[in-house]
């Protein structure tokens, strides 16, 4: 199992450290086009190798795309991230052309890979590629639910004093500061509905929260978040790698499904060997519903800036 990571920067590295300590991947190539940086990280990274006791090879290469050839999953993270006080939309000025670009490249030589699209603003970046290349729908993914879904679950345990591990929710929709959906109606506490146990306002507390999670950590750290967001697309990245047929929310591309078409935004998909397996389709609350489409509204106005 061959993975290749574009972007050797804090996101980037992260996700190529999960995936190595979790040994599930023969090999992983992160390419970054700083000369010598992504080399630089691999080879701190396989300094750990027996400290982490794991035997994927991590290696790097400075913007030479052959050293990817035959990923069977690519995963894009490159551009810029956001700065405190700005939307993940107003970075696609800059990334809508690099992940392009990223993508056709990948593509060139790995024509059998699976994408996950990281990089910002998420859904209309994958949007791009689903417009972009000749890549199936099922083989392009874009990453933000999954990164959601555990900043729910986050705000969730710490609202209930609980462990996380007692903990489940799921968040849909754009991968967005004010389109995410948090699906406060499913969330349990060991199957126990958590509105048993919060509050209709402290669960809205627990929402809002969550759909700030990645702003709030950018005004603290200056920069983006990187180690959940790696952690999240290590999750996929396995799913797909060990044919999991595991359930996340993710960016895909809809034809119909919850009543919204050409756009990618955030639902429940099984992920297996084949990518997105299958769309999930969950019974949702009537607000619920009311968000999805006011934030399926968000990401096409943002799709809108393409120039496809
Ligand atoms: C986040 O929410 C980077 O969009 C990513 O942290």
């Amino acid at each position: 199992m061959k993975v290749t990571i574009v972007g050797a920067g804090a996101v980037g590295a992260s996700c190529a450290e999960y995936i190595a300590i979790k040994n599930f991947a023969s090999e992983v190539v992160l390419l970054d086009i700083k000369e010598g940086y992504a080399e630089g990280k691999a080879m701190d990274l396989m300094q750990c190798a027996s400290l982490n006791g794991f035997d994927t090879k991590i290696t790097g290469v400075t913007n030479d795309y052959s050293k990817t050839a035959n990923s069977n999953i690519c995963v894009i993270t490159s551009g810029i991230p956001r700065k405190p006080g700005m939307t993940r939309e107003e970075l696609i000025g800059i990334n809508a052309g690099i992940v392009k670009t990223v993508a056709n490249n990948l593509i060139e030589h790995s024509p059998n890979t699976i994408m996950i699209v990281v990089s910002n603003p998420m859904d209309t970046m994958t949007y791009l590629v689903h417009k972009s290349t000749n890549l199936p729908k099922n083989r392009i993914i874009g990453m933000g639910g999954a990164l959601d879904s555990a900043r729910f679950k986050y705000r969730l345990a710490e609202a209930l004093n609980a462990p996380i591990s007692d903990i489940d929710g799921m968040v849909i929709g754009g991968h967005s500061d004010t389109g995410m959906v948090p699906l406060t109606s499913h969330a349990t506490r060991n199957s126990v509905r958590v509105s048993e146990f919060l509050s209709e306002e402290r669960l809205n507390q627990v929402k809002e929260d969550t759909k700030v999670g990645g702003a709030t950590l950018t005004k603290l750290l200056g920069t983006s978040a990187w180690y959940a967001p790696g952690a999240a697309v290590s999750g996929l990245v396995q799913a797909i790698a060990c044919d999991q047929k595991k359930m996340f929310p993710c960016s895909t591309f809809l034809e119909g499904e919850y009543g919204l078409n050409d756009i990618c935004i955030g639902v429940p998909v099984i992920l297996g060997k084949d990518g997105i397996e299958k769309i999930v389709d969950v019974p949702l609350s009537d607000a619920e519903k009311n968000h999805l489409k006011s934030s399926a509204e968000g990401v096409t106005k943002t799709n809108g800036l393409l120039e496809l």
